[in-house]
């Protein structure tokens, strides 16, 4: 009986949480600031909206998902990105007869059957957005912005952003006979999946690690130098936009992405300083033909998703912390007996309206009590013994201060407030 989490899989709580609930809140923030709204998909879908939009030469499609029978025998599968659903979406509920771009964000596990390792899980954690309705090259400037500007809010300064082009329909079958009449002649020099990769998807060839191929595809025609007039237009109004805005980038001819559904301007925030297998941080692109290969109207597309476990991973590393929000003051109530119990009730059902409030549902040894709140970012403690009960009044000891006070419950409960609001 195996009663542990699955390989690839974390349960997230404590310092982890916060930095994931952290993230979230400040890219929710942008995402308003841009005027994006939010669109939340399904976990799992049919697996042809997968296999469609990914390709079905992807290593994705072809290793990675997640994919099942369910009891009607329907095949599924667990998400393995969110571009594919909130395409889906989109077609399904109409969304696209409305003023265009429509601009969503979602967030939300993905899973994948990857070989996991350090930044590389089987379930992890996207935040994305989608831009549905525009080709226009100012919106691919917006996306790319909005992804860079995420991470330089969240405090980081020297990430790459990578940028190149994998041109239209129409140039990129030019540019695939022209490069596979190149490599073929060497194509023995090259690994077995390459070997594979070149018949199915030759483009994959560039996102192989092994030493040996890449130094094969040195000479090799890149598709950013034999892109048509209007995807170079494109990307030079795109760049153009990007150098307007101060945003450093370097066009990479050689990026490619793992889905096949891309077309015209991809890019890539990666780390150098990242120490795990994967140095992406997050990607995104074009898909200026997938809405309309999924049974939808002709929408060009633009969208990226970022990976949050592995932006946490790099933030711990770089020694950057969550710049927690003022939070009201936290109040923990020290009942000494189990018998003042009725009492405790009382003052947390008049507090709680105002502060965070806990008591102590255990241990009763004032001395460790104290120590516990303090540990756990607690302002004031609030204690209640024999005399207090009997009195009925409270003793309040503010933990940033070292003060105490003594007040009573019946008399004086809107000086207790102020003194906990810290305002006495
Ligand atoms: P992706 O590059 O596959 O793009 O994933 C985006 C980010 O998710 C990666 O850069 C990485 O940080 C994170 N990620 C991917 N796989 C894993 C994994 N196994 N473990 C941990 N993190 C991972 C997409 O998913 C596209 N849907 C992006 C997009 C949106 N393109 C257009 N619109």
């Amino acid at each position: 009986m195996n009663l542990n989490s699955p390989r690839g899989t974390a349960d997230v709580f404590g310092r982890d949480l916060e930095y994931r609930n952290y993230i979230i809140g400040e890219s929710r923030k942008l995402f308003k600031l841009f005027n994006y709204e939010q669109l939340i998909t399904p976990t799992f879908e049919y697996s042809e909206v997968f296999q469609r939009s990914i390709g079905q030469s992807t290593d994705i499609v072809q290793k990675e998902m997640y994919t099942f029978e369910d009891k009607k025998g329907r095949s599924v599968t667990l998400r393995p990105e969110g571009t594919a659903s909130v395409v889906r979406a989109v077609i399904e509920n109409k969304l696209y007869a409305q003023n265009l771009p429509l601009k969503v964000f979602y967030k939300g596990s993905m899973f994948r059957y990857e070989r996991p390792q350090k930044g590389r899980m089987r379930e992890f954690y996207q935040l994305g957005v989608e831009v549905l309705g525009s080709d226009n090259p100012l919106i691919d400037a917006e996306v790319i912005w909005l992804a860079n500007l995420l991470f330089s809010q969240l405090g980081f300064k020297d990430l790459n952003l990578l940028i190149n082009s994998i041109g239209c329909l129409d140039c990129r079958l030019d540019y695939m006979n022209l490069f596979r009449a190149a490599v073929k002649p060497k194509l023995k020099n090259f690994c077995k999946d390459c070997q594979q990769r070149f018949e199915k998807n030759p483009l994959r060839i560039f996102d192989c690690k092994n030493s040996q191929c890449i130094e094969q595809l040195e000479n090799s025609p890149k598709i950013a130098d034999n892109l048509c007039s209007s995807c170079q237009e494109h990307l030079g109004k795109v760049t153009g936009y990007l150098e307007q805005l101060n945003i450093n980038f370097k066009l990479e001819p050689t990026l490619v992405r793992g889905f096949d559904y891309y077309t015209g301007t991809i890019f890539e925030l990666t780390s150098g300083q990242l120490d795990s297998a994967q140095n992406a941080l997050g990607g995104g692109g074009r898909y200026d033909n997938l809405v309309g290969q999924m049974g939808g109207p002709n929408l060009p597309a633009i969208g990226f998703a970022i990976g949050v476990d592995r932006t946490i991973i790099l933030m711990k590393q770089l020694g950057i912390k969550p710049v927690l929000q003022k939070q009201s003051p936290k109040i923990y109530i020290a009942a000494m007996s189990d018998e003042f119990s009725s009492f405790v009730l009382n003052l947390l059902s008049c507090l709680r309206n105002y502060f965070t409030c806990d008591t102590n549902f255990n241990i009763k040894n004032i001395g460790k009590e104290i120590k516990w709140a303090q540990k756990n970012d607690f302002d004031f403690v609030i204690i209640i013994g024999e005399e207090e009960f009997r009195q009925n009044q409270v003793t309040i000891k503010d933990l940033r201060k070292y003060q105490q006070y003594e007040c009573s419950w019946k008399d004086e409960k809107e000086k207790i407030i102020e003194l906990l609001r810290g305002n006495k």
